[in-house]
């Protein structure tokens, strides 16, 4: 699975326009990272990098939980990266650099642990880049991703192909399987693999599909994106709309695999 169309300098814009947002809205991600966190082993690592580390919702968990280890976040959007520079400004343990980390020429090689939550879904080739991170790390280190897998976002899906009789061409989101065959393709022992479902709720459909633009999840700029005109877009709401709950709530699901592997010393 490869997705070699996405147009990596509009993702970053995309997610550096939101950085100010994101923490607000981003309650679903908070949770996930959380959830990768808690399920990480005791084991201090000397050397931790979190890809696409966003304004370091999962770092802001690593840096408590291993409070020697050394942190390197890196991400695609500069506004993200300001964010985490901000906030840890003066830790000298952690440094935030901008970077795409499907190029190999951001590879931090012999790191123990390679972290990275709700990130994957975005890149262009996601199954060559964690196994190019995977096979980088120290013998003996981990690779502890939370990924979205099929199944996310199914709600937004349903009122999209019931309003506009087209299929949302979204983001490429694998197979729970995916992850074991990277894992044996790089050569790891797997520890952990979990399978949840993390809900968001929101007022409206209309707050719903916000929540999307507020965390930066938007496909402006994209290859093919066209947007919705003022018709499709009433539609869209109206199906989206009609699955809400008694409160009138609407739900964003998100299908988290927690996927925990070593490499072999
Ligand atoms: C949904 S956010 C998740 C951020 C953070 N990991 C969290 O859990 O809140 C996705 C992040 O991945 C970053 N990203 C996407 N593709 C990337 C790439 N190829 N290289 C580096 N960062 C990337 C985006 O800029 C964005 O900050």
């Amino acid at each position: 699975m490869s997705n070699q169309a996405v147009e990596k300098s509009a993702l970053a814009r995309n997610f550096s326009d939101a950085a100010k947002h994101y923490d607000a809205w981003a309650t679903a991600q908070a949770e996930i990272a959380s959830g990768l966190a808690l399920r990480m082993d005791r084991r201090e690592p000397a050397l931790m990098v979190d890809l696409g580390c966003g304004t370091g919702l999962l770092s802001v968990l690593l840096l408590e939980r291993y409070p020697k280890a050394s942190l390197v976040g890196l991400d695609l959007a500069e506004g993200m990266v300001e964010a985490c520079r901000k906030r840890w400004n003066g830790l000298d343990r952690a440094r935030f650099v901008a970077g795409d980390v499907e190029d190999p020429a951001c590879l931090v090689r012999g790191a123990d642990l390679v972290a990275c939550s709700c990130v994957a879904q975005w890149f262009g080739n996601p199954i060559g880049t964690m196994r190019m991170w995977a096979e980088a790390l120290a013998p003996g280190g981990i690779l502890a991703c939370a990924f979205l897998i099929q199944g996310s976002f199914f709600e937004l899906e349903s009122a999209y192909h019931h309003a506009l009789q087209a299929r949302f061409q979204g983001l490429r989101l694998w197979k729970a399987e995916t992850a074991h065959d990277i894992g044996k393709a790089a050569g790891l022992r797997v520890l952990h693999c979990e399978e949840e479902s993390i809900l968001a709720g929101y007022d409206s459909a209309r707050a719903a599909l916000r929540s999307y633009k507020h965390i930066g999840a938007v496909f402006q700029g994209q290859p093919g994106h066209r947007p919705l005109g003022p018709a499709q877009m009433r539609r869209l709401l109206a199906c989206y709309e009609q699955q809400a709950d008694s409160q009138g709530r609407v739900t964003v699901t998100h299908r988290v695999q927690y996927f925990i592997a070593e490499k072999p010393r």
